[in-house]
């Protein structure tokens, strides 16, 4: 994947049957217009299969173990070295839906990053402020917190989903000045601890929000949940970044 190009994940969360998956997939790959890096991240039980079905497309893990085992009693968990075995080279960490429900802390989405790394797959780490740190105007501070110690300090590539919490399944798009002021912010913080990232937005976007996202310097690209479900919306935030 070339840094210039831009990135565009579609996390499909706990959606999407294995049936439904390649039907999307199918007409996907017969549409045949993508200059932009697409992403699709399905269930982990589709992957393998999905990997072997669409061979033009990448797939990525949304999740992996925190634990530094490459295997062992760990019962439902998925390891690094597993996920590169299958050919997986992306794997996000630390998405808030896993920090709500699951409780994950910025202890274990770093432990996750940091396993990726080391297997050669490029995390995908997720950051984002809530609505109290946005109202007292402590974005900045919150994210520099969770940067810290969420994003190991490497050399290979990663990639830094923000996604404002209170953005996310809301259908509320970030105002364009205060994405350009906490993006640039990110920005200039994440290459202190990796000079090869990419940051990309998640929260909200749809085929409007992604015209503008594609325009902005400062991003490189865009993860999409809801949106990446609807073959026709998908296909315009696709043809937005053309
Ligand atoms: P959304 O989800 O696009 O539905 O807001 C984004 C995400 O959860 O990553």
């Amino acid at each position: 994947m070339e840094t210039s190009r831009k990135l565009i994940i579609a996390n499909w969360k706990m959606n999407m049957a294995y049936k439904n998956g390649c039907e999307f997939l199918e007409k996907f790959e017969n549409a045949d217009l993508y200059s932009s890096d697409i992403l699709f991240l399905p269930s982990s039980l589709h992957i393998q299969a999905m990997l072997e079905k669409y061979s033009n497309l990448k797939f990525g893990s949304q999740d992996l173990t925190y634990l530094d085992q490459k295997q062992g009693s760990f019962t439902g968990e998925i390891s690094a070295s597993m996920l590169n075995e299958l050919g997986v080279r992306y794997a996000m960490c630390g998405h808030s839906e896993r920090r709500g429900f699951f409780k994950e802390t910025n202890k274990i989405v770093y432990a996750k990053a940091k396993n990726a790394l080391d297997a050669n797959i490029t995390p995908i780490i997720c950051v984002g402020e809530n609505m109290k740190s946005k109202l007292l105007g402590r974005t900045k501070s919150a994210l520099k917190s969770q940067l810290k110690a969420c994003v190991p300090e490497t050399n290979k590539k990663i990639i830094v989903a923000y996604e404002p919490l209170w953005a996310i399944g809301a259908g509320e798009f970030p105002p364009a000045d205060y994405l350009e002021y906490i993006c640039s912010y990110l920005k200039e913080q994440v290459q202190i601890l990796a000079k090869n990232s990419m940051l990309v937005y998640g929260g909200s976007v749809d085929a409007k929000a992604a015209k503008w996202t594609s325009k902005q310097d400062y991003l490189d690209g865009v993860l999409v949940g809801g949106a990446s479900l609807k073959f026709n919306e998908f296909i315009k935030i696709v043809k937005s970044y053309d």
